[in-house]
């Protein structure tokens, strides 16, 4: 299968790590050969990670590294395209419009943490090709993907992405598109609110975390999640379910100080917490 992701920043990097690792052909595209060149260094950083883990061996590490295709900005095939740029509605439409007149028989994914596929699929010219394959962070490891369904999605669009699913060996959930789907809506809400209360003294950023990893078996607290997923990204999607729900996702003003100076979390090295690679220090 030809597979083509635009965007090869935290999240596109390890949906194409997922797509080679089930033996598709990936080509990565960004805005500059710069990018895409950085990229391939992330995506091949964390399938060495993956070797000397067991996860996979020495030689399907090589192979997927060989079914990466990083030397032109240009797409000539494409079966499947996902796009994991930035999460900004327009930006997106603007990809995706031009795919699907080009390719009127691939499916058009999003991985789109909050906006509207079906503004998305209304500007395509195949908009029944069209649907959310929303993937966590870190792709190769969590098991869930959200499947949002646009209005316009046809049957056999959805049923080939969850055979796909299952050839990725993640679990589906099939949610309709709805602001922030099923898992944002819930995500933004916690980690919002850890943040104000983060801001208002009630804890250290350690504790925060500790309440909910200790307390509620969650495996990462809301302020390390936020670090990891992004400070940027979650502020755009807190904007955006503030405008489309209300007022209860509305960003505290320390998220947007903290983004003002830089600190986007693990990808800069600092946000809530202080990062040398994977560890994080408070
Ligand atoms: P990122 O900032 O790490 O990467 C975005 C990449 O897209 C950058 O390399 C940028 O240069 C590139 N880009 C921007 N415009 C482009 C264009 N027109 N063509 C090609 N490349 C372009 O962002 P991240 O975190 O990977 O997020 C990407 C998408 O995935 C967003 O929609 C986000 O909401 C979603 N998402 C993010 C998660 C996370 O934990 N960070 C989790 C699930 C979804």
């Amino acid at each position: 299968m030809k597979c083509v992701v635009f965007g090869a920043g935290t999240m596109g990097c390890g949906i194409a790590e997922v797509l080679l690792r089930s033996g598709a052909e990936v080509q990565l595209v960004d805005r500059s050969a710069e990018l895409v060149e950085a990229g391939v260094v992330r995506l091949r950083t964390s399938l060495d990670r993956g070797v000397s883990k067991a996860k996979l061996t020495a030689e399907e590490a090589a192979s997927c590294l060989s079914r990466v295709k990083s030397d032109s900005l240009e797409v000539s095939e494409a079966d499947l395209v996902i796009e994991a740029v930035v999460e900004d509605l327009a930006v997106k439409k603007e990809l995706l419009a031009p795919l699907s007149v080009r390719f009127p028989e691939a499916i058009l994914a999003s991985n789109t943490s909050s906006l509207s596929l079906t503004e998305m699929a209304a500007a395509c010219t195949r908009p029944e090709r069209v649907i959310g394959l929303h993937f966590f962070n870190p792709p190769p490891i969590m098991e869930l993907l959200e499947v949002v369904t646009a209005e316009q999605t046809g049957q056999s669009t959805l049923d080939r992405a969850l055979e796909l699913a299952r050839s990725w060996g993640k679990t589906a959930i099939v949610v309709k598109d709805m602001p922030g789907f099923a898992s944002s809506r819930l995500g933004i809400i916690l980690g919002m609110e850890a943040i104000r209360m983060l801001e208002s003294g009630v804890a250290s950023a350690r504790d925060i975390d500790r309440a909910m990893e200790l307390g509620y078996r969650h495996p990462m607290g809301p302020l390390k999640l936020t670090d990891l997923v992004g400070l940027d990204v979650r502020l755009a999607i807190a904007e955006h379910l503030t405008r489309e729900i209300g007022p209860q996702f509305t960003p505290p003003p320390l998220l947007r100080r903290l983004v003002r100076a830089g600190r986007l979390g693990k990808k800069t090295g600092r946000g809530f917490y202080r990062w040398e690679g994977n560890d994080s220090y408070e």
